[in-house]
């Protein structure tokens, strides 16, 4: 008798399981490690930046009109230097809808973690609204693909 309950309760079970893994499909889209990416770039406008892209400047790109980028020390010494940047440098970019930096549209993050994504230079992506709110993270093929033509994927310098 308790062989056929047991048995008849893993119907259930198994359909509970399969609905579960759907539900995870569909919300795949917010990767848990962009939510402590996020943690992590606070307070980044303390950080350095690089050589002629001091305080608000005009974008060459489609982020925004205006931007200010931030680098971590592990990022900006080696780009000084011409060295790769090594694992746990980041590059932080506030795009503005105006000259001012008064209006922020969003905040994309770049951040080097060893292999993560080998094939495209272990860059792990993100991209923010001002409050946190996730709109890209991971390594979307959009942001790889315009950026492949920096030197390893930086923009801001090298072009
Ligand atoms: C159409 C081209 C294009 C796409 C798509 C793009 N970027 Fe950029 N990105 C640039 C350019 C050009 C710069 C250099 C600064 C500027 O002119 O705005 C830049 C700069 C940056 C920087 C500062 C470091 C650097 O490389 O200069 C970060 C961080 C960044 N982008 C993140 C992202 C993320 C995250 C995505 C995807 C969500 C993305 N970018 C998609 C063109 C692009």
């Amino acid at each position: 008798m308790n062989h056929r309950v047991s048995a008849f309760c893993m119907i259930p079970l198994l359909a509970c399981t399969t609905k579960s893994a759907d539900t995870a499909e569909e919300s795949t889209t917010v990767d848990p490690y962009s939510q402590e990416l996020w943690e992590e770039i606070q307070g980044f406008q303390g950080w350095g930046q690089y050589e002629g892209w001091e305080g608000v400047v005009e974008s060459d790109a489609v982020h925004g009109d205006y931007v200010s980028i931030w680098i971590n020390d592990a990022a900006l010494s080696a780009l000084t230097t011409g060295e790769t940047i090594p694992d746990g440098g980041m590059l932080v970019k506030e795009t503005f809808l105006d000259s001012e930096g008064a209006t922020l549209k969003d905040i994309t993050v770049m951040k080097k973690v060893d292999g993560y994504n080998p094939e495209g230079g272990n860059w792990y992506w993100g991209q923010y609204l001002g409050d946190g709110t996730v709109e890209e993270a991971g390594s979307p093929a959009m942001c790889i693909g315009c950026h492949s033509s920096g030197a390893d994927y930086v923009r801001v310098i090298g072009e």
